[in-house]
């Protein structure tokens, strides 16, 4: 086999083309002189909300915002009286540590249960004696879709209806995903989606809520921008048509709850929506790349466990754990595979044992989550991405076998 160049770096977690479409989008919003969040990002929370299989979407400027919207929902919404501070919400240790800091800004408490160490989802069949323990304090339930594989959403479900508990899932992860036929981000009372660069739907930064709760998404929509009082899909002020126009006060300028300012742009929107007219081309070219992946590097399964191929899974990116690190420590194969041009990411850490943000935790949960920690500590991930080409995945593999070659 020929020797390969270390060079530039060829093989990316992700990608973004802008193409044709992508630029008149762009130009369209230049030209209609509006650009903070208007008749675009309401087109694309149509279509999201449809995507989806819900009702309402509610655009907003990150991934993050959307958890921590979602969560102020709950918490400023009468219905739920449960959720409030200091409650309980049972969640993933391994996922991008946003999901941890949301429930945390929010003044709720993490709780965390292991994982599968395939699907890298909940362990369902540990949460009843997590959901005992907590008594009354426990609140919310918040399974992360990490990496496009889907939580057992029906077992999740029908515990936290025995508990009396709301359901929340991050799908930041799991754009078109699916779980008994259905989307993913529609199996819970809301959810939230990233659209971060490198994610399936890709904006650069913006992320959204759905939910299929009418209240959800009116409060949601008010607490976005500060907590005021108006909640229109589009203003119609200039038109003379604003529906508080004969009330003496500024709805926009009255401020009904303590809030954020989590809106978006339209050239967010407006990238999304370009992104959004190919989805099933990225979703299914991603999955064609796993299984590419899958078949061309199965000769290393005694060394790797390589990810679960499913045709419901929309894949973020190629995750793979390592099985015998004391042979192949992460950090050779992540150095190595880098100077080679393959862009690698460790597979984010078990928070409350690996992250030092959340070193108050560390001994609580030691040894109390093995899968979370050693996925955490041996789990790495590489781009399947829609724009690699076939000689890049046939790049991939000679790169796998050059490496472990040697080992
Ligand atoms: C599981 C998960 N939740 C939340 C987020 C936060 O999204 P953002 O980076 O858009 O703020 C991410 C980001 O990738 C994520 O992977």
């Amino acid at each position: 086999m020929e020797e390969i160049e270390r060079s530039v770096l060829k093989i990316g977690i992700g990608h973004i083309n802008i193409g044709d479409e992508e630029r008149k989008a762009i130009s369209e919003v230049l030209e209609s002189g509006r650009i903070s969040e208007h008749k675009k990002t309401r087109e694309f929370e149509t279509r999201w909300a449809k995507y989806t299989g819900r009702k309402y979407a509610v655009a907003t400027n990150s991934g993050t915002s959307a958890l921590l919207l979602g969560l102020q929902t709950l918490l400023n919404d009468s219905r739920f009286p449960r959720i409030k501070k200091g409650g309980r919400v049972i969640t993933s240790p391994l996922t991008y540590t946003a999901t941890s800091n949301a429930i945390v800004l929010s003044g709720l408490e993490p709780v965390y249960i292991d994982i599968d160490p395939v699907t890298f989802t909940l362990q369902a069949d540990r949460l009843e004696d997590m959901l005992k323990k907590g008594g009354k304090k426990n609140c919310m339930v918040l399974p992360v879709h990490l990496m496009g594989y889907v939580n057992d959403m029906d077992a999740i479900n029908m515990l936290a209806e025995k508990y009396d508990l709301v359901t929340f899932e991050d799908a930041a992860q799991a754009h078109g995903s699916k779980y008994k036929g259905k989307m993913a981000g529609s199996l819970s009372l809301l959810s939230d989606f990233s659209f971060y660069i490198a994610h399936n739907i890709q904006a650069g930064e913006m992320g959204a809520i759905v939910t299929g709760d009418a209240k959800i998404q009116k409060l949601a929509k008010k607490l976005k921008a500060n907590g005021r009082v108006c909640h229109c899909a589009v203003c119609t002020r200039s038109e003379g048509k604003c529906p508080y126009k004969n009330k003496n006060f500024d709805p926009r300028f009255t401020h009904e709850y303590i809030g954020y300012n989590f809106k978006t742009t339209e050239f967010q929107a407006a990238l999304a929506l370009s992104q959004l007219n190919k989805v099933d081309r990225i979703i299914n070219r991603r999955r064609r790349n796993v299984k590419y992946l899958n078949d061309r590097l199965l000769e290393f399964s005694d060394i790797f466990q390589l990810p679960v191929y499913s045709e419901d899974v929309s894949y973020l990116a190629y995750p793979i754990i390592i099985k015998k690190p004391k042979k192949l420590p992460r950090k050779k194969i992540m150095r190595e595979l880098e100077n080679r041009g393959v862009e690698v990411r460790p597979l984010f850490g078990c928070i409350p044992t690996q992250q030092p943000a959340y070193r108050s935790l560390k001994k609580k949960y030691d040894r109390k989550l093995p899968n979370a920690d050693y996925a955490g500590r041996n789990g790495f991930y590489i781009g399947c991405h829609q724009y690699l080409t076939g000689e890049d995945m046939e790049y991939i593999v000679r790169v796998f076998n050059e490496i472990l070659k040697g080992i």
